[in-house]
């Protein structure tokens, strides 16, 4: 889709778009609009309340004016998702060129910021999850080879143009994560998630390296093999470098992400109810995908490492057993009481490797890692544990702003007993039915080596949720914006 940013209209439209904040002044924005546009506003004022998501539609003779509610104080966040769904439920109904007018924007708002959201919705909103559907798909109007968007902006320029390029640019890598996500266990084994690795990698210009099983077993990464020995497919241990040119005085980020590509339990079984939504057990290694590719795209000067073990953790006659002790690439001993407790084995050789390797200023991981944070935040918040409050507190702030919310629980060394074990370092489950995302974090603690400055995000209940794409719960890309726009900011704050 072609984009211009423009603050006057060369040509007329058939379809205008304009996005409407709630507020005190509503009837006075309408009246406007009605007078500029040629139909009269008495009848608009009583219907149109600008609630979130309300959609209002004027037909005329030079087309439609489609008015797009986003209730009061949008933010980003609001903006963008009054966007992503009204494209999605309008496929069927939009014109591939389109103009999205920005004019009545109020003017304590950032028009330049709705913009992005806005455009960032729109593209995300032609996502179709029906990847395996073997008739001819159709293509959202905007992703017709002649569609055009054009912007009207009060102050247009190089800089607002450039943010609105990024909202394309990530509803783009979105587009990608949600594929990722949403695709089924047995077309995503450990190796496509390197593939997707090495071809992003390559287009956008960061390095990757894949460790295969015999590197992985030399490398002693045992967590990682002994998650992986049900399966009869081969894990990986897949590490990305973005490094921009000159950027030895820059700050670094270790980011460590879960690659459980389908998650059946192991020999501790799972329920088969909601087992297939299993697949989306590596939600936390596509938002370190997601942020990795962004910061590549957007050049953001940062020194990136994202590390994803990956395997999925099934039943087999190796597979190992509740009550065996492994062994960790730190050296430190694992009691696995339960198999299910999975990804904090995996992500533990991640994150002792990533410290070892790449010592970076801060590390964070981000896993689907425990029912637990699903049943203490629900759908609507991410778990963050760190020892850092700074960090917590930054991370907290983008992630309203971003609405990638993120809510923090303790990491008190009171729950360090917990996972306690009789016979190894260090057991995987305390066997009791409290307190599971935070004994999670307590374990993943113990491999961080003291790290000063870690943040784990348990994102079980977010990464996979109910939105307009799917009948049932589908990806939603959750930490690839919180990430991006934290990483992003790094180098801005420390001025
Ligand atoms: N992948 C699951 C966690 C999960 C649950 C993700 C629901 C998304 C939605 C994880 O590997 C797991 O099974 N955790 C167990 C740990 C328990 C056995 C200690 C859990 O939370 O029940
Ligand atoms: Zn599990
Ligand atoms: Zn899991």
């Amino acid at each position: 889709m072609k984009i211009t940013v423009v603050s006057k209209p060369k040509d007329e439209f058939k379809t205008i778009l304009f996005p409407i904040e709630k507020e005190d002044q509503l009837a006075n924005v309408l009246s406007q609009l009605a007078e500029n546009t040629n139909f009269p506003a008495e009848e608009l004022i009583n219907d149109f309340k600008a609630d979130h998501g309300e959609v209002q539609v004027i037909y005329s003779q030079a087309g439609k004016l489609i008015l797009l509610g986003l209730g009061k104080n949008p933010g980003f966040a609001e903006v963008f998702k009054a966007f992503r769904s009204f494209s999605f439920k309008w496929k069927e109904k939009l014109q591939s060129r389109l103009c999205l007018n920005l004019l009545y924007v109020n003017a304590s708002s950032n028009a330049a910021l709705w913009g992005e959201a806005a455009v960032n919705g729109l593209i995300l909103g032609g996502y179709d999850a029906g990847h395996y559907k073997t008739d001819q798909k159709k293509l959202h109007p905007i992703e017709k080879t002649d569609a055009e968007l054009v912007v009207l902006i009060k102050n247009s320029g190089k800089k607002i143009a450039e943010q609105i390029a990024k909202g394309r640019s990530f509803a783009n890598t979105q587009k990608e994560i949600f594929h990722l996500v949403n695709a089924p266990g047995n077309k995503k084994l450990p190796g496509d998630l390197a593939n997707w690795a090495i071809q992003s990698g390559k287009k956008h210009g960061f390095k990757v390296r894949v460790l295969n099983k015999k590197q992985i077993s030399e490398n002693e990464l045992d967590a990682l093999l002994a998650v992986n020995r049900g399966s009869e497919h081969p894990p990986v241990f897949i590490i990305m470098e973005y490094t921009p040119a000159d950027s030895d005085s820059l700050p670094s980020v270790g980011l460590v992400g879960k690659g459980v590509t389908f998650d059946t339990g192991g020999l501790s079984i799972k329920p088969s109810g909601n087992m297939h939504f299993m697949k989306s057990d590596m939600g936390g290694a596509a938002a370190v995908f997601g942020a990795v590719e962004m910061a590549a795209k957007l050049k953001l000067p940062i020194r990136l490492t994202g590390i994803v073990p990956a395997t999925d953790n099934c039943v087999g006659s190796k597979s190992v057993k509740p009550g065996d002790v492994i062994n960790s690439y730190s050296g430190k001993s694992i009691e696995v009481i339960d198999t299910d407790a999975e990804g904090r084995l995996i992500l533990a050789d991640g994150l002792s490797y990533m410290v070892k390797n790449y010592k970076p200023d801060i590390l964070i991981d981000l896993a689907t890692l425990t029912g637990s944070a699903v049943r203490t935040l629900g759908y609507e918040a991410g778990a963050i544990f760190s020892n850092n409050d700074e960090l917590a507190a930054k991370l907290y702030d983008i992630s309203i702003q971003t609405g990638e919310r993120v809510w923090r629980l303790p990491l008190w060394d009171a729950y360090r007993n917990e996972i306690k074990s009789d016979v190894a370092d260090v057991k995987n489950f305390s066997g009791k039915p409290v307190a599971g995302a935070i004994s999670a974090a307590k374990f993943l603690e113990f491999f961080t080596e003291k790290h000063p400055s870690w943040v784990h995000l348990d994102i079980a209940g977010v990464a996979f949720g109910d939105s307009e794409f799917t009948t049932q719960k589908s990806a939603t890309g959750f930490g690839v914006r919180l990430l991006t726009e934290f990483i992003g900011q790094l180098v801005m704050s420390e001025k």
